[in-house]
């Protein structure tokens, strides 16, 4: 949906980070994580999670990887902590794993709070500020099994689940998301089968995306009413391009899909008519019912983005009846193009068409890449430009009015990068999975000076 909406960037873009005095005064930087990708699943009491499951089962993931030790951040996040206090980020954003929380789903195992509470006050004691994402993907194993997020049952258990997390730490938190990335939890996880629980069924999908949008809406009315403030979800964006001409409704389908679902639902109450096309008849009945409840209003907004999408129509196909097609430009090890006209296209988009003046902070942003170390060091250049592209586009949509906060790196640490297990290395610190020992990138570095001034 570019074509109406993009940016001028004036002159060639810079290779060199701007500098923090670059962003309007007061601007976060941080850096991003997840549980279940840098813990170590096994420690802790922590019960079983789909994603163990998933990735138990042959054919899901690379070499059958999964998240059992994963960095063993559980034991090393002191280390950890400091790394990111000695970067010169202001803010970390990571999550609470339900499954560490609550083992059935329903019953707290204190020492999972005991965990996120020494977490916080680990972040409070190196003045990093918490941005805290409650369900980042570690759906328990005993919700999975009556339907997980096909149920409507497993957004209700949510709202509880949220109410014991911030109880417990919400004092000390200044930002809170609900949901990372539901596009991710229900179209790529029960449509394209790629993540856990691994369903290719448009039914599934349907009801996986209003329950997942449900679950942020119940939680949002839970936590306000029990005086929880700044809250928020973080939805993951691509900018939708055509193919070719004549492609324009393949790309108005594939941009319901992926972002307008998303984004309009929380914003406005509606979904886009272009994904109830498809979607309408395997949608839970009364699910108009549920969209106040969605709409509940937020304080921010997070946006996660790696990269464009281009699409056609595939006439033969069943709904959506559009397929995905591979760009020309540089890719990451993901294969993901290198695109950082995407992010200020979207953040100018949200702030214009859905969030006017409500903060908006980048909660994820990033690039995999095969890093080796070489003499002590890992030279990844291509990551502080990556980097340089997308901080120059946050400020180009900052220019055209966006009201963008905050900037978070995705990843502080190499980690298991789900179905692609432990290849894909998305870290500003290289993590040997043998030894589990750190080492700062280039990168790391490159950020550091940027953010010193
Ligand atoms: C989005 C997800 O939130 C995160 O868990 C994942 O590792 C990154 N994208 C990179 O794929």
């Amino acid at each position: 949906m570019s074509d109406a909406i993009s940016i001028e960037r004036p002159g060639a873009r810079s290779m060199t980070i701007p500098r923090r005095s670059s962003f309007p005064e007061g601007f976060t930087f941080g850096a991003a994580t997840a549980a279940y990708q840098i813990e170590g699943h096994k420690f802790g009491g922590a019960g079983s999670s789909h994603w163990d499951s998933f990735a138990a089962t042959p054919g899901n993931v690379v070499n059958r990887e999964d998240g059992a030790l994963a960095c063993d951040h559980y034991h090393r996040w002191e280390a950890d902590l400091d790394l990111i206090r000695d970067g010169g980020f202001d803010a970390y954003r990571f999550s609470t794993s339900w499954a560490r929380v609550m083992p059935d789903g329903r019953t707290v195992n204190p020492e999972g709070l005991d965990f996120y509470d020494r977490l916080v006050d680990g972040m409070g004691a190196r003045g990093l500020r918490p941005f805290l994402t409650l369900y980042h993907w570690d759906l328990p194993s005993a919700l999975a099994d009556h339907g997980g997020w096909m149920n409507r049952d497993t957004a209700l258990r949510f709202a509880d689940f949220a109410e014991t997390v911030m109880a417990r730490i919400g004092d000390r938190v200044e930002r809170t998301a609900t949901i990372n990335e539901p596009w991710c939890v229900s179209w790529l996880s029960h449509y394209l089968g790629e993540q856990a629980p691994g369903l290719r069924d448009i039914r599934a999908a349907a009801r996986a995306m209003h329950h997942i949008q449900l679950a942020h809406g119940l939680g949002v009315e839970r936590l306000r009413g029990l005086g929880h403030d700044n809250l928020g979800i973080v939805l993951n964006f691509a900018d939708i391009l055509p193919f070719g001409e004549g492609d324009e409704k393949a790309v108005a389908t594939a941009d319901a899909i992926n972002n307008g679902f998303f984004i309009e639902s929380v914003a406005k109450g509606t979904y886009p008519e272009a994904a109830l096309e498809g979607l309408e008849p395997h949608l839970p009945e009364n699910w108009q019912d549920d969209m106040a409840t969605i709409s509940t209003p937020i304080d921010w907004l997070g946006v996660n983005y790696y990269s464009r999408g281009i699409v056609s129509a595939d006439p033969g196909a069943p709904w959506p009846s559009t397929k995905g097609h591979e760009g020309p430009l540089p890719k990451t090890q993901m294969g993901w193009e290198i695109y950082p006209e995407g992010l200020s296209n979207l953040l100018a988009r949200m702030a214009r068409d859905y969030v006017g003046d409500l903060p908006i902070y980048v909660t994820e942003n990033g690039m995999a890449w095969a890093d080796e170390i070489v003499d002590g060091a890992v030279p990844d250049t291509e990551r502080t430009n990556y980097i340089a592209g997308h901080f120059d586009a946050a400020l180009d949509a900052i220019e055209h009015g966006a009201n963008v906060q905050g900037f978070f790196y995705w990843s502080l640490l190499d980690n298991y990068e789900w179905a692609w297990g432990y290849e894909k290395r998305f870290g500003l610190i290289h993590v040997d999975f043998e030894t589990l020992e750190r080492t700062p990138k280039g990168s790391y570095f490159a950020l550091q000076a940027a953010l010193s001034d």
